[in-house]
Order: C-alpha cells, then sequence, then structure tokens
C-alpha cells in the first residue's frame, strides 16, 4: 500500500490525545530531563562560561521533541523507552547546539528563544559559539561512552553514530541550513523549500525515528518505515514552525514572530499561502498516521506526537 493512497479513518487531534497517552509523553520528557541532567553534572565544569551556557540552552525550555520520538518509537518496538536514553540525549544536544549557531548573527540574529535571551545574548556570542561546538561534540562523546547502550550490537550503534552524523551533516542540518540562508531574499521553488526544510529540519526528526528503531531492534523493513514517517512528520514540523512565525503568539512560541517575512526567508507560507501550507502540513500528518497502521494500537503515541506537530502553538 502507498501511504497516499489510503487515508486514515477520521483522526480527532482533539481525540488523538487520551489521558494515558499525556502520561507517557510526559514521562518521557522526564526522563530525558533527568537523563540530560545527570549527564551534565560535572562539578569541575561548572567554573567554565562554556558549560554554563551550554546548561543554560539545554534546560531552558524545549519541547523535547526529537527525544520524545526516540523513546516512543524504541517502546513501539522492544516495549521499554529506557534503553534509547543516551541516544535521545544525544539528540537533543545536536539540536540544542543547532538553535544556539542557529540564532547568531551571522545566522538569524534572533535575541529570544524559549522566552529567554538566546545564548549569544546572555553570554556573548564567542561563548555561544563554543557552546554549540561542545555540544556537538559531546553527542558523539555520549554515544561513543563505554558505559552507555552496552547492550546494543556494536553494528547498531554504529549506525546510531552514522544516521545522527548525517542528518546533523552536510546532507541534512548544515546543507539545509546554507539552503535558507542561500534563498534569503531569491524567489525559489517549492522543490527547492521540501529539499532545504527536509535537510535543516526533516532529516533530525527522521532520524530520531530511526535511531529509537535501531536501539528497539528494527529490522530493515521497520526502519525504512520509520524514516518516511519521519520525513513527513520532519517536513510538517517545519511547515508549522513557518506558519507559527507568521500567525503564532511569542508569548507561546517564546520566539519573535514575523522574523521570516522580514528577512525574506523561504518557507512555505511565503510561496503557497497560510491555507495550502496548512492543508499540505496535515496531509503530511495522515499520510504519517496511515503508514503507522500496520503496528496497530502499539503505534498510537507516534500517531498522537504526529498530530501535536501540527496542532501545537509553541
Ligand atoms: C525549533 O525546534 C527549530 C526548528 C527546527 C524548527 P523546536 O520547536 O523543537 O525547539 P524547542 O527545542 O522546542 O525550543
Ligand atoms: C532552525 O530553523 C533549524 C535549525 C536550527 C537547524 P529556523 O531558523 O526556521 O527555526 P526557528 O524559527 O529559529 O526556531
Ligand atoms: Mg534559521
Ligand atoms: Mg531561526
Amino acid at each position: 500500500m502507498h501511504p497516499t493512497n489510503k487515508r486514515p479513518e477520521n483522526e480527532d487531534l482533539s481525540t488523538a490525545w487520551t489521558p494515558a497517552l499525556k502520561k507517557l509523553v510526559a514521562r518521557c520528557r522526564d526522563q530525558v530531563d533527568e537523563a540530560l541532567g545527570t549527564l551534565l553534572r560535572d562539578p569541575n565544569r561548572y567554573t567554565h562560561d562554556v558549560y554554563r551556557a551550554m546548561r543554560y540552552s539545554l534546560t531552558s525550555g524545549g519541547k523535547r521533541l526529537r527525544p520524545v520520538l526516540c523513546l516512543l518509537t524504541c517502546r513501539l518496538l522492544a516495549g521499554r523507552s529506557a534503553p534509547a536514553l543516551p541516544v535521545a540525549c544525544a539528540l537533543e544536544y545536536v539540536h540544542t547546539y543547532s538553535l544556539i549557531h542557529d540564532d547568531l548573527p551571522a545566522l538569524d540574529n534572533d535575541d529570544f528563544r524559549r522566552g529567554k535571551p538566546t545564548c549569544h545574548k546572555k553570554f556573548g556570542e564567542a561563548t555561544a559559539i563554543l557552546a554549540g561546538d561542545a555540544l556537538l561534540t559531546e553527542a558523539f562523546a555520549l554515544l561513543s561512552r563505554r558505559d552507555l547502550l552496552r547492550r546494543l550490537e556494536p553494528d547498531r550503534r554504529l549506525r546510531i553514530i552514522t544516521e545522527i552524523s548525517r542528518a546533523a551533516g552536510l546532507a541534512g542540518m548544515i546543507g539545509g541550513q546554507e539552503a535558507d540562508l542561500q534563498a534569503e531574499g531569491k524567489q525559489v521553488s517549492l522543490d527547492y523549500v521540501n529539499a532545504l526544510h527536509g535537510r535543516k529540519t526533516g532529516a533530525l526528526i527522521a532520524a530520531a525515528l530511526v535511531c529509537g528503531g535501531l536501539v528497539g531492534g528494527g529490522d530493515p523493513r521497520t526502519l525504512k518505515t520509520l524514516r518516511a514517517v519521519g520525513n513527513r512528520i520532519g517536513l510538517a514540523f517545519q511547515i508549522q514552525d513557518d506558519l507559527l512565525n507568521v500567525e503564532g503568539q511569542s508569548r507561546l512560541t517564546g520566539k519573535a514572530t514575523g522574523t521570516d517575512a522580514l528577512r525574506q526567508k523561504a518557507t512555505y507560507p511565503a510561496l503557497i499561502g497560510l491555507e495550502e501550507s496548512r492543508r499540505t502540513a496535515r496531509r503530511l500528518v495522515q499520510e504519517a498516521v496511515a503508514l503507522l497502521k500496520p503496528f496497530g494500537p502499539r503505534g498510537r503515541p507516534l500517531g498522537a506526537m504526529s498530530y501535536y506537530i501540527i496542532a501545537r502553538n509553541r
């Protein structure tokens, strides 16, 4: 079955979130927060500004979407999320680094993130650059620690490292960031924006699912499905980010609105308008949910997260 050929049965945004599901996701978030706190706790480093900047950005109220997706995917396949925790934390390190650098004057030049001054506003540009560099490096140090992921086959561990480095590198986020900057003030095609969004944001979100699948013991076919789900919700996520930049409330998003138009960014709303952008994001999520169907009720948490991605206001 091709994912676009079949629509999921009447998925209702308001009912997708049962209290049990909410509790499950909250528990995943808590697990991530706790693990991040433990992994970061190193008294000798407290004296360093760079370390303080890393902590500041890591604990400033992110939604933890990528780690939660990783944990839920592992749980879907293996019945437990805990084994994927180190990978979930590494994903959040990479994501946090990307935001610190994205906000720098040389890139988007933003002053607020998650309702707080951006890292460079708080600590200065040099420290913010170094904090980003350190988070990216520490992500891979984490993935290669002997005491973590001990039960995972070496080949799977290696594939996780490959997956995250590709998603973060030139073929992924960095390439996407370059395309984003190059498109400022220019007329670009929808194909260009799709490729941009896919690399800038979609790649790491897809990696979160694939890596959760790798820890959970997924076979090649399952991993392929997870990547297809991740690509769809990753693109939908960035479309929603574009929409929130136009019609969101900065007291909820924690960042400035209207800035994409100001910088003439290549976004979905700029190219096809608000309504069509919403429709596209919704279609992508429906396709993702259809792809999750073979997992049966166990796929519900990921389905609900997929809907959350386009229903969110922050
Ligand atoms: C924002 O990501 C940047 C994009 C990739 C669009 P999130 O919206 O996941 O950021 P936080 O971590 O919740 O602040
Ligand atoms: C951020 O994209 C993507 C990365 C950091 C890789 P945006 O620049 O569109 O996201 P916000 O709106 O600043 O969070
Ligand atoms: Mg940007
Ligand atoms: Mg930005």
